[in-house]
């Protein structure tokens, strides 16, 4: 008889080989291949949607009940679901290694068990009593929330029909498996074959399961890439383990937007909401210090306050250094070339550093004007002036444009006692009242840099050197 085909694939990003390696050359894991037949690889997932009809029907007689939202009691969490859990949905958690998803989402277990949603916890990385220990330390123990301590699927579908919960976590999907399948628990066809029968079974149950998941070096969910499809919403649990601050980002959402963020903080009893993240990040900010912008940045809906740093230094190197954290490096670059080609500041032999305190990521291209201040701030060793914000967007020729959602972006200023806001020109019409807070409006980079270090440009200019 014939040995049947097997192939290897990387438990942690599907990468495939014909034999066995230690490393994997595509995500650097060590260890991480399994052995697997060539056939369960292959198989097909025969998951449908739910519901799913073999004729086409008219859009409009598909009847829909009302969206069934659960909240979480976490306003955060459903901040960035979209207005809570939808029943029937499965979300995907991912996040580096103790950044806290498991306190999450035994956080909103209890507190839906609490509210009288039967909850099943389902830990196939932790004992139980471990889980009540964590459960006991964030003071999070109500009656009607079962754990369940197993990795066999066979068993948990079996308790998740007995018990009929509204909602399930599996913590993690990576450690679930099927005896139907030969591969080894972890592998590529274990985590899809797991997560489609528990997903299909939650659809057609209306139960909302949450699947947490490992993540790669790189920050992708490790495991098929399929993962991500099969689930309606997938969210990205990250931050410093430096820093107690924790985002939740929605990176796909099926039931809602996925720019909103949520801000936790990690204390001593568990994650605690952050409701006012400006207060957090500006907070530990350095008055009077070169090199240092507050910018009101949009995130998803809100305004959020944040401080971005700058820090140039003559370079030793031949090619500069050009380091963002937080920012779009490409974006940092393109900003370093308009201050060199339109201000006429020297920042080729100058490493340039950026970061964005409190260890927050920021797509918003308002705060492209306050990358500019606090790079000028610190190469003229001069603060930007106090109480004073910045934002809009810059053009390649040095343009200020207009930016989105302006008036809240003010108001978030206003409340946290700033005075002056240089904001784009354009910007100003479409302002319905004149805040109290003072706007100044700008229409390039010369001006903007003219309001904020007056003294400093025009001495230059006029002895005509490079700044
Ligand atoms: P955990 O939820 O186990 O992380 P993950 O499931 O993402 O791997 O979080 C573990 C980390 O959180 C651990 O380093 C300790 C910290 N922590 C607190 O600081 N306070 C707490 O109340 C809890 C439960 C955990
Ligand atoms: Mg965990």
């Amino acid at each position: 008889m014939s040995k049947p085909k097997t192939i290897f694939t990387c438990s942690f990003c599907g990468y495939q080989a014909p034999k066995w390696i230690g490393r994997c050359p595509e995500c650097d894991q060590w260890n991480t291949f399994y052995e697997e037949l060539q056939k369960e690889v292959d198989k097909k997932p025969a998951w449908r949607p739910d519901t799913a009809s073999a004729q086409p029907v008219a859009l409009s007689s598909v009847a829909v009940n009302q969206e069934n939202r659960i909240t979480t009691h976490i306003a955060e969490l459903d901040r960035v679901l979209g207005g809570g859990l939808v029943r029937g949905a499965a979300v995907l958690i991912g996040g580096d290694p103790g950044i806290g998803k498991s306190t999450l989402v035994l956080q909103a277990l209890a507190r839906c068990a609490a509210a009288q949603m039967p909850a099943l916890y389902v830990s196939g990385e932790e004992s139980l009593r471990q889980i009540r220990m964590r459960a006991e330390r964030l003071g999070a123990l109500p009656e009607n929330l079962l754990a369940l301590a197993e990795t066999d699927l066979s068993i948990i579908l079996e308790e998740i029909k007995k018990t009929k919960p509204v909602l399930v976590v599996i913590d993690s999907v990576q450690t679930v498996y099927t005896a139907d399948l030969e591969s080894a628990p972890g592998s590529v066809s274990q985590i899809r074959e797991c997560a489609l029968r528990l997903i299909t079974h939650a659809k057609s149950a209306e139960i909302t399961l949450l699947l947490i998941g490992h993540v790669t070096k790189e920050g992708a969910i490790a495991g098929p890439r399929v993962l991500e499809h099969m689930v309606d919403t997938v969210l990205y649990f990250e931050g410093d383990r430096g820093h107690p601050y924790r985002i939740l980002r929605a990176v796909k959402n099926r039931f809602g937007s996925t720019d909103e963020i949520g801000v936790f903080e990690m204390s001593g009893t568990g994650l605690v909401e952050v409701a006012n993240p400006s207060e957090l990040f500006i907070g530990e900010r350095p008055e009077q210090a070169p090199g240092s912008a507050v910018v009101p940045s949009i995130e998803g809906t809100r305004p959020i306050l944040v401080e971005v740093q700058a820090l140039t230094a003559p370079s030793p190197l031949a090619m500069p250094r050009r380091t963002a954290i937080g920012l779009d490096q490409n974006r940092t670059s393109v900003l370093v070339a308009v201050l060199e080609k339109k201000i006429g500041m020297t920042l080729y032999n100058q490493d340039v550093f950026l970061n964005v305190a409190g260890g927050i990521r920021l797509n918003d291209p308002g705060v492209d004007l306050g990358i500019i201040a606090a790079i000028v701030s610190s190469k003229l060793e001069q603060p930007v002036p106090a109480r004073t914000a910045v934002c809009g967007e810059i053009g390649l020729t040095g343009e200020v444009r207009a930016i989105s959602q302006i008036a809240q972006r003010i108001r978030e200023a206003e409340r946290l006692g700033f005075q002056q806001c240089i904001v784009p020109h354009h910007n100003l019409k479409g302002l319905a009242s004149a805040p109290a807070i003072q706007l100044r409006g700008v229409q390039s980079v010369a001006e903007a840099l003219d309001q904020l270090f007056p003294a400093l440009i025009k001495k230059k200019r006029s002895r005509r050197d490079n700044i």
